[in-house]
Parts: structure tokens; C-alpha cells; sequence
């Protein structure tokens, strides 16, 4: 017999088995309010619509009211529909299995492959490396792009941003870097992304050979804003069990830009104020959760490249402002290199990687800082050489640059479905810098026979015959670190 009184016991249970079911009490645009159960915030909540059911997570909470934002159409909702709080955040499968598999936002695959029944369900809440036990970068990542392997080159466990306006190559930008990395796996969200650039960006640019070593979570800008957030959430978690396998992962999302704006209509439809540009604070506080996400930890990495949408060059908008004080460096694409046929536009001048001393040798960064001083040169006195107003001799350095103008210009070209192995990168520098490109001299590539007249590169084809091989050595280890070496 219990010594509790029967009054006392069951308000003792009523405390320990929180409300699970109550009703949705107002819909305000995209926010639904619920009454009467017990949830936190990041907590999933089913409701029940004539016809189906629909998931929401819990965004903010008044007293007995809980504002959810929804995981899918509105359409059918009433007031008075039942509500359940499922008692948890929301989960994701993780696993080997879903190399070469697309999913949606909330990690449902949508490629009309196996289902994923089976696999190990994690919450989508991962810990960043804590911050003093993350290891130092130290090492390269290739990420199989001529100009940034060699001039902006990116660690392991760095975060880079590549920022640039509409159009001007940052999807193809990153389907190069998928297919040509040594990362072991690319997680690649796409959040925002219009449905038709979806289909084209996996069919066209990134090829069954760039899909095979890779997870694509895609939130197109039809989804509800929590699935968009979510995405960049899931692809991350997704990153963070291959990582946590050993492996060197590759995180790239496109773009930060329309995560932050998605995360802009759940704060204000939520009640925040509108602060920067009618951002709301949360926005600025999501934004490196997210990006902390990334980096070394004691068992393998996660690289992360995130794309910036930075309109009418406004490289000080609120977005950009604040990706470039979290990250550690950014790739700038140019719109005047763009409309110049030059890709990948970047702009090597304007771009930095903050890690660059401690991933690279002093003899490549003295290459790197010669070449950065030639195009400079270039840049300064291009006006007067193009009205005929430069008379050689003046300036060695400008001498020089205009001399290996042509050269340079090809070395930093790559045409789409060209892939420039990190050494032959290096080599191509070296020779460029040493004044001449003796024929041959790249180990494991092959450059163009006979002589190189300055300017005949163009279109990228320097190391002409370099091999779309996608599986690099790194690559190939994937098997043997997933299969405990058995592979
Ligand atoms: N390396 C390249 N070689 C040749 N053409 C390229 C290359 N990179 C980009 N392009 C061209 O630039 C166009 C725009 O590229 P992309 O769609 O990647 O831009 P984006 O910045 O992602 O655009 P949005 O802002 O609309 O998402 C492509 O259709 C393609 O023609
Ligand atoms: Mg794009």
C-alpha cells in the first residue's frame, strides 16, 4: 500500500507524464499555435488534419501556448484540430547507406531509391568540437580547383565562404569542388535552390561519378521555411556521423544566404522584432550554431564551404557582414570575370584563407604571394598598357606580369569538368613562377606539347589531358574505413 495519499500521487503523476495531446488555437501565416500539451522548444508536435497529418516543431513558447512552425502544407489545418507532442526533437537516419542518395529536408530520401528503414536515428542536435579539444588545421584539403588549391587554399576542418552575386558560378563552382575533392565524403545541402536547378545541378553538373561519394539534402524555396533551416541542420548531422567514422567530410551548403532568410520569416512570424534589415536575432545567433558545427575533431573532420548570395555587390549586407566575421576565410566570385567568360570567377586579389599560413609550406606561399604581387601588377597598370600608355622598362614587376598575362590567366581558368589534382596544381605554380613551363615537367599530368605562346591556354587547358578521375587515393579509403578495413 502506498504511503502517499491518492490526491497527492496522482498530481505527482500529472508532473511526471507531461500533456501529450491538445489543439491548435490560432493560425497566424505560417504559424500554427497549440494549447494544452507539454513540449520544448525543438521539440516535435503532430497535428491532426482532416485528411492526413502534418509534423511542426516547437519555435517559442507563452505560458500554456506553444508557436510551431510547420514541417509541411498548411493547407487543411483548422482551430480545435488534435494536437500530439511527440516528446522529442526531430530525428535523422544516419549511414553508410546514404552515399549516393538525395534526401529532403528532414532526411526522407526523394530519389525514389530504397527506403531507409533500418538505419541508426539520431537527433538532429550535434555538439560542435568542444573548443579547446578540436585539433589545430594543419593539413590541406584539395579541393581539385587550380586557383584556390594553390592561392586560397582551403585545411581540413576550415570553414570558407564563397561569396557572390546571382549567376555568376556557385553552384558549378561547387559541383567542381564535389567531383574533384580528396575529401573522403561530400554532404552537400541545398537550401533555396529553385526545383528546376536541383535536378540539373545533380543530372549535369555533379554526374553519377561526383553523386557516388556523396549525400545531397535539398530544401527547394517551395518548402516551408523550419524544412529549409532544417535542411542545413540535417546535412550537418549527416556530415558529423561520417566524421565521427574517421573520415575527412566535405560540408558544402548553398547558400547561407536563404538559411538565414528562412530562419528570418520563422523568427518574425514567432514574434521577434525585425533588427538589421528586418532580420530578426535569431538569424545572427542560428548562423554560427550552424558553422560551429564544422572543424577537427579527435576522430576525423568536417571542411565546410558555405555560399554567399552578396547582391548588387553590396559586400557589407548584414548576411555577409556577419559569415565573414564567423568564418575563416572567403572566395569572392566577381560578376566582371563572369560576363568575361573566366571561370571560375574568383577573385584572387580579393579572396583570403585565414589558415593559409599553417596549411602551407614557406616555399608555396612564396610562390603564392609572387603570383598574387604579379596579378596585382597587372590590375594597377592594365589601363595604361591597354591605351598604349605603358612603356616597358618602366616597371620590372609590371614587365613580368604583362609577359606571363596570358599564362596566368590560363593557369587560373578550369573549365567544368576539369579536375586539377592538388600536386599537378602546385607544380604548374612552381613552373609559372620559375618564368617557364618546361614541357612535361608535371609530375602525374601531361601539358600541352610544343611551345606555350603566351595567351594560347585559354579556356583552362594547361595541364590539358589532367584526368577526371573523381576517385583519388583519399577517396578509395572511404570503403576501407566504413568496412573496418575489410572493404
Ligand atoms: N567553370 C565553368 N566553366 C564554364 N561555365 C561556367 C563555369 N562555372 C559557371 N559557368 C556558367 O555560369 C552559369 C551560372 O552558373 P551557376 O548556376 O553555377 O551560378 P550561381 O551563382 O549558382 O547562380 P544562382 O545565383 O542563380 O544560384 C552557368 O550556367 C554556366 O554557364
Ligand atoms: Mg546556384
Amino acid at each position: 500500500m502506498s504511503i502517499l495519499s491518492p490526491v497527492l500521487e496522482r498530481s505527482l503523476a500529472a508532473v511526471a507524464r507531461p500533456r501529450r495531446t491538445g489543439r491548435v488555437s490560432r493560425m497566424v501565416g505560417f504559424r500554427i499555435d497549440v494549447e494544452g500539451i507539454e513540449a520544448a522548444v525543438g521539440d516535435a508536435v503532430r497535428i491532426y488534419r482532416h485528411g492526413g497529418v502534418l509534423d511542426a516543431e516547437v519555435v517559442s513558447a507563452y505560458s500554456s501556448m506553444l508557436a510551431c512552425a510547420p514541417l509541411g502544407d498548411i493547407t487543411g489545418v483548422r482551430c480545435g484540430d488534435e494536437a500530439e507532442a511527440l516528446g522529442h526533437p526531430l530525428t535523422v537516419r544516419v549511414g553508410e547507406e546514404l552515399l549516393g542518395r538525395v534526401l529532403d529536408g528532414l532526411g526522407r530520401p526523394v530519389d525514389g531509391g530504397a527506403p531507409l528503414d533500418g538505419l541508426e536515428e539520431v537527433t538532429m542536435h550535434g555538439q560542435p568540437p568542444h573548443p579547446l579539444e578540436r585539433d589545430l588545421v594543419d593539413t590541406q584539403l584539395a579541393l581539385g580547383i587550380r586557383a584556390i588549391d594553390t592561392l586560397i587554399p582551403c585545411g581540413k576542418g576550415q570553414r570558407l565562404g564563397i561569396f557572390a552575386g546571382s549567376g555568376v558560378g556557385k553552384s558549378s563552382l561547387l559541383s567542381m569542388i564535389m567531383r574533384g575533392t580528396d575529401a573522403a565524403v561530400s554532404v552537400l545541402a541545398l537550401v533555396g535552390e529553385r526545383g528546376r536547378e536541383v535536378n540539373e545541378f545533380i543530372r549535369r553538373d555533379l554526374g553519377p561519378e561526383g553523386l557516388a561519394r556523396s549525400v545531397i539534402v535539398v530544401a527547394t524555396s517551395d518548402r516551408p521555411a523550419m524544412v529549409r533551416v532544417r535542411a542545413a541542420f540535417t546535412a550537418i548531422r549527416i556530415a558529423e556521423w561520417f566524421r565521427d567514422q574517421g573520415l575527412d567530410v566535405l560540408f558544402m551548403m548553398d547558400s547561407l544566404t536563404r538559411f538565414a532568410m528562412a530562419q528570418r520569416e520563422i523568427g518574425l512570424a514567432a514574434g521577434e522584432p525585425p533588427a538589421t534589415r528586418g532580420y530578426p536575432p535569431s538569424v545572427f545567433s542560428l548562423m554560427p550554431m550552424l558553422l560551429e558545427r564544422a572543424g577537427i575533431s579527435d576522430r576525423g573532420s568536417i571542411t565546410g564551404l558555405y555560399s554567399v548570395l552578396v547582391e548588387g555587390d553590396d559586400m557589407n549586407e548584414p548576411i555577409s557582414d556577419a559569415a565573414r566575421a564567423i568564418l575563416d576565410g572567403h572566395i569572392v566570385l566577381s560578376r566582371r570575370l563572369a560576363t568575361g567568360a573566366h571561370f571560375p570567377a574568383i577573385e584572387v586579389l580579393e579572396s583570403i584563407s585565414r589558415l593559409e599560413p599553417a596549411i602551407t609550406t614557406p616555399e608555396h606561399r612564396r610562390m603564392a604571394q609572387g603570383l598574387r604581387a604579379l596579378l596585382a601588377a597587372y590590375r594597377d597598370a592594365k589601363d595604361l598598357v591597354e591605351i598604349g600608355a605603358y612603356v616597358r622598362g618602366t616597371n620590372p614587376l609590371v614587365d613580368r606580369a604583362i609577359e606571363l598575362q596570358g599564362q596566368v590567366d590560363a593557369f587560373l581558368r578550369q573549365d567544368l569538368f576539369e579536375v586539377a589534382p592538388l600536386m599537378e596544381s602546385k607544380m604548374a605554380m612552381s613552373a609559372l613562377m620559375g618564368g617557364s613551363l618546361p614541357v612535361g615537367s608535371v609530375a602525374g599530368g601531361v601539358l600541352p606539347g610544343g611551345s606555350l605562346p603566351v595567351g594560347s591556354l585559354a579556356g583552362g587547358s594547361l595541364l590539358g589531358g589532367s584526368i577526371m578521375s573523381g576517385v583519388t587515393p583519399a577517396r578509395a579509403n572511404v570503403a576501407n574505413v566504413l568496412g573496418g578495413g575489410q572493404g
